[in-house]
């Protein structure tokens, strides 16, 4: 394949397996084989596509590292008892989580998941006992904690600066392009996904949990999809939803077009392997079988008594966040504005505007404008500092409880699956009444340095 000579691997370490080997599997295997490859090494890789491995292991064997072995998911007991990882790290669809996840911890292996968790109540259980049972935390890769902007509100909350929350105010936008995207494959179906109260709402509801340091309680909700339907497409003058991009007869003159042929990582990661699976990436967007919502808002209860008033629409004019604090001292305000990705294209411009705002305002007195914290890298800087820590542990200090596991993961996931109910039965929906005995994920009592 290469002839690049093969490194021998160093024997102190850290033995990784790879789970699902779409777009997310390049960032943890590039951490693992490039910037973090003195602490780790890659021994085997799974999917259900043998293409998708074959593309994992190519990738190792052109940068001259070892080349991990190739698994196909029915295979994954022997990949454990074979490879024997110290480290699972899984990165498949969001309801074939919690599997790999048992599997792995009955294992003893140290496990890693991508968010969402899992997306329904039974899988969330299944994974809690597993837990008990093996006496082992299933680390979730909550990276949006780790944006230093998104820390220095935990830091602010922390310090008691605006004395008690009492509400929270969050309005999360995606815009057209990064929106739209969720309406092409797995995630636009509830049984892969959740839906986007439990695959997006998933890192939303975790920041609001752990920036509080509270259990949310009972959640109510409404939702339905009116922008990514088969109406929009006619009001945009494409005849009504077509099957896919690639023989799509309107593609020329459609503004939500994605061109897998013309984008080399797009076209080898799933136009090329689409013959294994008959995974298309690139399905209409206004297609009549989604049964995701577009527009969605809820109302959350928390045992802290604070109030959160929530919403995410998938089709804005920027993309971004809006998050108030109100407090009996006064209330922070924090808003972002992303830079985004666009798959099959170059990222979107921010608008106008300043990128990262974070102010206090007390009940009396002028509001104070704070310098924001930053680092540079995807998801506002959050990605890198949270691989560093996965992949070399220990390496980092985590005085703010960055790092979180199965407890935070249910405590998230669990406010989507209640507002999927809620959404279903139009009842307010308990946590209690989902998973009985919830675990309080761990959090940070004070702020480093804090007197
Ligand atoms: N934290 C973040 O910011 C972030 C960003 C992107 C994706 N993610 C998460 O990463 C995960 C993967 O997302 P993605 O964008 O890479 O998706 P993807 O569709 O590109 O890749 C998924 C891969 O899993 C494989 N797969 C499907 N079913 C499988 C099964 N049962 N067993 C093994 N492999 C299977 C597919 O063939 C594919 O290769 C999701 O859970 C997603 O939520 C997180």
């Amino acid at each position: 394949m290469s002839a690049v000579p093969v490194r021998p691997p160093a024997p102190s370490r850290r033995r990784h397996a790879l789970v699902g080997l779409g777009s997310r599997r390049e960032f943890y295997q590039d951490g693992i084989e490039v910037t973090h490859a003195a602490a780790a090494e890659l021994v085997a890789v799974c999917d259900v596509n043998p293409g998708r491995i074959e593309l994992a292991q190519a990738r190792a064997a052109a940068r001259g590292v070892a080349v991990p072995r190739g698994y196909l998911a029915a295979e994954f007991p022997r990949l454990l008892a074979e490879t024997r990882p110290d480290v699972v790290i899984v990165t498949t669809p969001d309801a074939a989580h919690a599997g790999y996840v048992v599997a792995a911890l009955e294992a003893g292996c140290e496990v890693i998941t991508e968010k969402p968790m899992t997306t329904d109540a039974d899988a969330c259980r299944r994974i809690l006992e597993a837990c008990r049972r093996t006496g082992r935390h299933c680390r979730v890769a909550f990276n949006y904690r780790y944006s230093p902007a998104r820390t220095q509100v935990k830091d602010l909350l922390l310090r008691g600066t605006v004395g008690e929350v009492l509400s929270v105010d969050f309005h999360w936008l995606l815009n057209t392009h990064h929106g739209a995207d969720y309406f092409r494959r797995w995630h636009a179906r509830k049984d892969t996904s959740g839906g986007l109260f439990v695959h997006k709402a998933t890192h939303h509801f975790d920041l609001v949990n752990w920036w509080l340091g509270a259990v949310p309680v009972a959640v109510s909700a409404a939702g339905s999809r009116r922008f990514y339907t088969p109406e929009t497409a006619r009001r945009l003058g494409l005849g009504g939803p077509h099957e896919r991009c690639l023989t799509c007869p309107v593609a020329a003159r459609c503004p939500f077009r994605l061109d897998l042929a013309a984008d080399p990582r797009l076209r080898a990661l799933y136009l090329g392997n689409e013959a294994h699976d008959g995974y298309l990436r690139d399905r209409c967007v206004f297609r009549e079988d989604i049964d995701i919502e577009d527009t969605m808002s809820a109302a959350v209860s928390y045992d802290s008594g604070a109030l959160l008033t929530y919403s995410l629409n998938a089709y804005n004019a920027w993309e971004g966040y809006q998050v108030a604090f109100n407090g009996t001292a006064g209330r922070i305000e924090h808003t972002l504005v992303e830079t985004v990705y666009r798959e099959g294209r170059e990222a979107a411009p921010t608008p106008d505007g300043p990128e990262v705002r974070t102010r206090v305002i007390p009940l009396r007195g002028a509001a104070e404008e704070l310098t924001p914290w930053r680092a540079d890298g995807d998801h506002g800087g959050g990605d890198r500092l949270m691989l560093e820590e996965i992949l070399a542990p220990g390496a980092v200090a985590d005085p703010y409880l960055r790092r979180a596991d199965e407890r935070a993961g249910a405590a998230s996931i669990l406010v989507g699956v209640a507002a999927n109910r809620s959404l279903a039965t139009g009842a307010r929906v308990r946590l209690a009444d989902l998973v009985g005995d919830l675990p309080r994920p761990e959090y940070p009592v004070a702020a480093p340095g804090a007197a």
